[in-house]
């Protein structure tokens, strides 16, 4: 074939032509309206498939994305949002989403799921409505035998570098936000609501999670504010309301064998109004050996807390376990300072350590809680515990 000079000039030009036309492809818009695949914010729509649609794009755009939910009112079904992603992902909820009030859809392990998502930020001032009142009376294992567990609102599975501001959760079916295998994660701004009678709404559960930051937020609940379990490690609560709840608990540990250790928990500058319990740790009675240690809780205000101060290490709501059996569970190097506050009971500082493995270094720095009740004074109630105690001490005597 005889080539010409015209195209031995544009064989020689097409690898750089190639490349412009490469540069000069339509640009992937950065930002997915979940509007733009459907979704319809009618309260009634399941608006599933848009959602994940809107989330694949964003995933998979190189450089990341933005998934966008404009107000109004999305019934959205049980959904994971599942990565590696190829950049970061901002999701943004702006508006409200409804979960199912469905019988037939409730039992799963999660309403909204993000999984293997690195880089992923969480926010716009939204709402989670987790309609739980059409489904507590399923899990409430008190009354209900047969109970069975419900959807967490928002689980985070194996979620890395990543944020949570600015969200609203209410009324959640079970936990309000659930974090599980996550690293360096944010959670700041967090407004969570359900009644104080509903049960297992934990605020945010944290297990087997690392470098976990929560901040300035609000937490009314059912269940623990933030309660940490085998694996929490290096978290971090500062300026958090909590009431009504259980307040911030570390555990149930030592529920299974070889668990995780949980180390390096800081709770601080944080308040706890009409709670159940204050600051708790608690592990099951009987249990195999396990560690928590080096766990700070410092300037705490009380209001009318129950058990303000507790260690229990006979934990055993209901058999088979048995509240007399030992826990082999170590709890080392406990730092309560500058709590402050009134009780609502008269044993304001309680701790039931194990006979087998005695609580160690347990420090009571400036502790100043009041009982007003008709039982008299204020006082502590204190086993197998060894430590010191520093500066004020009202209730006295535990150390
Ligand atoms: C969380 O906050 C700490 C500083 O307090 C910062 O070092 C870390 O990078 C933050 N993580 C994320 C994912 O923003
Ligand atoms: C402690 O919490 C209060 C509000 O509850 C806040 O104004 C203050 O800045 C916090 N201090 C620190 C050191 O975080
Ligand atoms: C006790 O724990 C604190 C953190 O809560 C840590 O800074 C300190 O080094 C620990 N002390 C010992 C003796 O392990």
């Amino acid at each position: 074939m005889h080539i010409t000079k015209a195209m031995a000039s544009f064989i020689h030009w097409l690898p750089f032509l190639l490349i412009l036309a490469v540069a000069h492809r339509p640009h992937v818009p950065k930002t997915f309206n979940v509007l733009s695949y459907g979704a319809l914010p009618d309260r009634k729509t399941d608006n599933s498939k848009a959602f994940l649609r809107a989330w694949k794009d964003a995933c998979e755009r190189d450089g990341g994305g933005r998934v966008w939910i404009p107000r109004g009112r999305f019934m959205l079904g049980s959904v994971v949002f599942v990565g590696p992603c190829k950049g970061p992902v901002d999701f943004i909820i702006r508006g409200m989403l409804d979960a199912s009030s469905d019988p037939s859809t409730f039992f799963v392990d999660h309403w909204i799921c993000f999984k293997y998502v690195d880089r992923l930020i969480v926010r716009g001032g939204g709402y989670l409505l987790g309609n739980g009142g059409s489904a507590w009376r399923f899990n409430d294992c008190a009354t209900n035998s047969r109970c069975k567990p419900l959807p967490v609102t928002m689980r985070f599975d194996f979620v890395t570098n990543s944020k949570v501001n600015h969200i609203h959760s209410i009324d959640s079916k079970n936990a309000h936000f659930n974090l599980f295998a996550c690293h360096n994660m944010n959670m700041s701004h967090i407004h969570i609501l359900a009644p104080a009678t509903s049960p297992n709404t934990d605020g945010i559960h944290i297990g087997s999670s690392t470098k976990i930051k929560i901040q300035n937020s609000v937490i009314s609940t059912g269940d623990d504010c933030i309660s940490m379990i085998a694996g929490s490690q290096d978290i971090l609560v500062s300026n958090v309301q909590c009431g009504p709840g259980h307040g911030f608990s570390i555990g149930s540990l030592g529920g299974s064998h070889n668990e995780e250790h949980v180390n390096h928990i800081t709770i601080q500058n944080s308040t706890l109004t009409g709670t159940q319990n204050g600051l708790r740790i608690k592990t099951w009675a009987p249990s195999p050996p396990s560690l928590a240690s080096d766990i700070t809780f410092e300037d705490i205000i009380m209001e009318n807390v129950n058990n303000p101060i507790f260690i229990d290490q006979q934990y055993c709501p209901q058999p088979p376990c048995n509240g007399q059996a030992q826990s082999n569970v170590q709890i080392k190097n406990v730092t309560f300072r500058k709590v402050h506050g009134t009780s609502s009971s008269k044993i304001a500082v309680k701790m039931q350590c194990s006979k087998h493995v005695p609580c160690e270094g347990v420090n009571l720095v400036n502790i100043n809680l009041e009982y007003r009740g008709p039982e008299g004074h204020v006082a502590s109630s204190c086993l197998n515990v060894k430590g010191k105690s520093y500066g004020l001490q009202n209730p006295s005597g535990c150390l």
